[in-house]
């Protein structure tokens, strides 16, 4: 079976899923953090070497102050119990985004965490937090301009590996396969760059009832998919 090397989900639903249950939005992502943990395992067992994780866009800042600092709280609880599993699993942690926005001590628990697992070779996990696809390629660009003013690069035009070089993705290959919970069938400012060939996958199921099951079924679909990044069947099939 064809594993895909990166995994990225857009982790929809919880607000849903926590009204159907007649309860507070908080409490659907609470539900949700535990798909989190679930489905890190799973990634793993299943050699997925990436796996990132859209967790709080740019636009979610524009929600009830109540939900976003919930939101923020959860974080940072979630970065102290679940790194010490992290580290024991040989998951690495990153994130990618405008993280100066973020509270200050969950920063620091952030940056704590990254510390903790950066020698771990096994699974990365890529948390999106103030995160999305048109700050991601603003950021590139301006970093590359200031450069260029700064004399630090020669390069006066922008290709492709440069470009990338500059994206908070540097370095991590681009998704294989989007995986987007809850039914909506839209991208939502995430990837704008990376996702140019990737596979995408839309399930109804929200986020906070998303578990091993639902991620295989995703990685089954992945490998029935044939890839052909604009050539033809009959090239692909000959592995031209
Ligand atoms: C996803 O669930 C979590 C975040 C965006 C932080 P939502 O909170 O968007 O849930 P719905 O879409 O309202 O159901
Ligand atoms: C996308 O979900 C962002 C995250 C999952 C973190 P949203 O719930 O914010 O997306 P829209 O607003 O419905 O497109
Ligand atoms: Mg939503």
């Amino acid at each position: 079976m064809t594993t895909p090397t990166h995994v990225s989900i857009i982790m929809d639903g919880n607000g849903r899923w926590a009204q159907l249950h007649g309860k507070e939005r908080l409490y659907g992502h609470k539900a949700g953090a535990e798909s989190v943990r679930m489905t890190v395992r799973t990634a793993a067992e299943k050699g997925v070497k990436y796996l990132s994780l859209f967790a709080f866009s740019s636009e979610n800042w524009h929600r009830p102050k109540t939900e976003v600092d919930g939101l923020m709280e959860l974080l940072a609880q979630a970065v102290v119990e679940e790194t010490p599993a992290l580290v024991k699993n040989n998951v690495r942690l990153r994130y990618i985004g405008a993280l100066s926005h973020l509270p200050p001590h969950v920063c620091a628990l952030l940056e704590c965490s990254v510390r903790e697992t950066a020698e771990c070779t096994g699974l990365t996990v890529i948390l999106a937090l103030s995160y999305s696809g048109t700050w991601d390629i603003l950021q590139a660009i301006n970093r590359y301009t200031r450069d260029l003013l700064a004399n630090k690069t020669d390069d006066q035009v922008l290709d492709i590996a440069l470009f990338e070089s500059y994206l908070s993705t540097a370095g991590i290959p681009p998704p294989d396969l989007l995986i987007r919970t809850s039914g909506e069938k839209r991208i939502s400012n995430y990837m704008l760059w990376q996702l140019a060939y990737t596979e995408l996958y839309f399930t109804q199921t929200l986020w906070p009832d998303f578990r091993s099951e639902d991620f295989i079924k995703a990685l089954d679909e992945y490998a029935r998919r044939e890839r052909r990044f604009g050539k033809t069947g009959t090239q692909c099939k000959n592995n031209e």
